[in-house]
């Protein structure tokens, strides 16, 4: 979504500024401005479009000053413009903000403002936000901006500066993420670490309610009552290397190959060494508080949905529980069947997505246990939630998830075991085979990479096809689905997943000749079903493309092409069978031409309804 970038400090702020919001245009966005404090007046400059639409503009002349702010916005209230584009002003052009997330009262906010006397310029929420403080300045910048903060509701990271107050940015997050980064003599802001990584590695991550003063020299967090916050640094990992593309030649791919080493280290820490057992250090669990849970619910979007339903089939099939899966969007507002019995568990990579952040709260406000699974140290989903466990796949920067699909799944496999094993619904012997085929993963993920030839060809073959099927059943569907929906999302090709046994009922009327079909077929408890199912599309001459577990000789004997990959249990499948999915979505768009890491309309969080 939309990245905020501040710098305050005795160097040109526009040099940090852009290089920030350079470092945040994987949040996707659609416009771009700066500000900058120059004594006797605040520079703006805004431009819709990429950044290099307002590096144009900046050209020759460029502010000296030494405070200022900027801003990638994604549209939510007003289409992309100049006009709509962040940095916002007040009447007086003292008064200076940028925003991410919603003023949901803006619109009463803009009607009372009017009737005032001001004059609004935009179509966006946030341009209330500064006429608000020209209204209530009165020299106190900090009471004026908590006075703000108070008749403002709805989710925000805001960052203001005031002309008359040089030496002051002021910084306030609400439900959307923002950093201070601690520097000598200079201080940093942004809505994201890999923005001030190259300059610092202290930060502050704010919470909820804290608002953070920052000078050149100092960094004060108070409270939305003023009063003083005690804040721990949070020293980030992670190198700036993390965030850069390391020799592919974009984010997606590189992500791809780096899923063996972030299922390995996701795994690390919570297998015995022994192979005995699952560790969760985190949870804490006993059989006393899974008997207290009745019913548990998956909530998430997109992807991360995509895993949920994995993660439904293990819990299940291990521990027994009864799983339902929602997406975040629909169960925030079904008035969902939630008490204390209830556990919800939340996945998010990002840890800041707005439906989900939100079917979170609405699960605890009825009562529920929480845990999210989130891949983001300090995100808002993981301060929210009652517990976290923390994929640990790195940054995902890419906009279509990968590495972060396959943690979240053996996550999930794992927390699964982990219930198993205190419930005693798994034998031992069976948890010693299955973590012994689990510490194999990563290795066969890599085997999985190696050899993409045969997936670079077929996404040249059909790479131009406009309606791709995918087809499975069981968790061949479930990995189906988010197949489906990696192609959809970046080479824009029109993809459908469809439960191989539902075929006949409906959509069996769109497979004609040359349609492409993907066909998983790994779940050994329903193969002799998925077998009838390609040959209903080979008979309709359908081109099939088989994913099949290594040694199946079977399947190649009615399909066009098959894509294997190394043979474990059928568990654990899917975090192999999804990689040629991930690795066919990738060639397809690149034949495509397409961009890859930020594809249109979409964006890497989305922190916004
Ligand atoms: C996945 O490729 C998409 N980028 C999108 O569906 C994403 O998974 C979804 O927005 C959820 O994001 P989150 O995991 O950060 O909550």
């Amino acid at each position: 979504m939309c990245g905020i970038v501040g710098y305050i400090g005795d160097k040109k702020a526009v040099e940090f500024l852009l290089e920030g919001l350079t470092k945040l245009e994987y949040r996707g966005y659609d416009s771009a401005g700066i500000a900058v404090n120059c004594g006797v007046n605040i520079f703006v400059e805004k431009a819709v479009g990429r950044l290099d639409a307002l590096k144009e503009k900046l050209k020759n002349r460029e502010p000296e000053g030494t405070v200022g702010i900027g801003h990638t916005r994604w549209a939510t209230h007003g289409r992309p413009s100049d006009l709509n584009a962040h940095p916002h002003t007040d009447c007086t052009g003292k008064f200076v903000v940028v925003h991410n997330g919603i003023i949901e009262n803006y619109m009463s906010l803009k009607e009372d403002l009017i009737s005032r006397g001001h004059k609004f310029i935009s179509e966006t929420d946030t341009e209330v936000v500064p006429h608000l403080l020209e209204e209530v300045y009165k020299g106190d910048f900090i009471g004026a901006v908590r006075e703000v903060l108070n008749k403002i509701e709805g989710s925000y990271s805001l960052v203001f500066m005031s002309k008359d107050n040089p030496e002051t940015l002021i910084c306030a997050k609400q439900d959307n993420p923002l950093v201070v980064g601690l520097g000598k003599g200079e201080n940093f802001i942004a809505s994201d670490i890999p923005a001030i990584i190259s300059k610092t590695r202290d930060t502050y991550i704010l919470n909820d309610g804290e608002i953070a003063i920052v000078k050149k020299d100092s960094v004060k967090i108070i409270n939305r009552r003023g009063e003083d916050v005690q804040k721990k640094v949070f020293r980030v990992t992670w190198n700036a290397e993390a965030a850069e593309k390391g020799g592919y030649e974009h984010f997606m791919l590189k992500e791809i190959h780096e899923q063996p080493k972030a299922v390995r280290d996701t795994m690390s820490e919570r297998v015995l060494k022994d192979g005995s057992a699952i560790v969760m250090e985190e949870l804490h669990w006993d059989k006393n508080f899974l008997d207290s849970i009745n019913k548990i619910y998956i909530v998430a979007c997109g992807t991360a949905y995509h895993a949920g339903l994995v993660g439904k089939f293990y819990i299940e099939k291990l521990a027994r529980k009864l799983v339902e899966v929602d997406l975040a969007s629909e169960y925030r507002y079904r008035d969902p069947i939630v008490d204390e019995k209830t556990l919800v568990i939340v996945i998010s990579q990002s840890g800041e997505t707005s439906d989900t952040l939100a079917a979170l709260k609405e699960s605890k406000r009825l009562g529920a246990k929480t845990l999210a699974v989130t891949n983001v140290v300090g995100s808002s989903i993981a301060r929210e939630a009652d517990q976290v466990v923390y994929t640990w796949a790195g940054p995902e920067i890419a906009v279509a998830s990968t590495k972060a699909y396959t943690t979240q799944l053996i996550l999930m496999f794992m927390l699964a075991l982990y219930m198993a094993q205190i419930q005693k619904t798994v034998s031992p012997e069976r948890t010693r085979e299955l973590i012994e085929l689990l510490k194999k993963i990563p290795a066969q993920i890599s085997e999985t990479l190696s050899d993409v030839d045969p997936i670079k060809t077929f996404a040249r073959q059909y790479g131009f096809n406009e309606d791709v099927f995918y087809i499975g059943r069981s968790l061949d569907y479930d990995v189906a689905l988010e197949g489906a929906l990696k192609l959809k999302e970046i080479s824009y090709i029109h993809a459908e997943a469809y439960a191989s046994g539902e075929l006949k009922h409906g959509t069996l009327a769109l497979i004609v000749e040359g349609v492409p079909v993907i066909a998983l077929a790994t779940q050994k408890s329903v193969y002799e079903k998925t077998l009838s199912n390609i040959k209903e599309v080979k008979a309709r001459d359908a081109v099939v493309i088989g994913i099949a577990a290594a040694g199946d000789t079977e399947l190649e004997k009615y399909l066009d092409h098959v894509i294997f990959v190394p043979e474990t249990d059928e568990l654990l499948i899917p975090l192999l069978t999804v990689v040629p999915l991930q690795l066919l979505a990738y060639y397809a768009a690149i034949t495509r031409g397409c961009d890859v890491d930020k594809p249109r309309n979409l964006a890497k969080s989305v922190t916004v309804e």
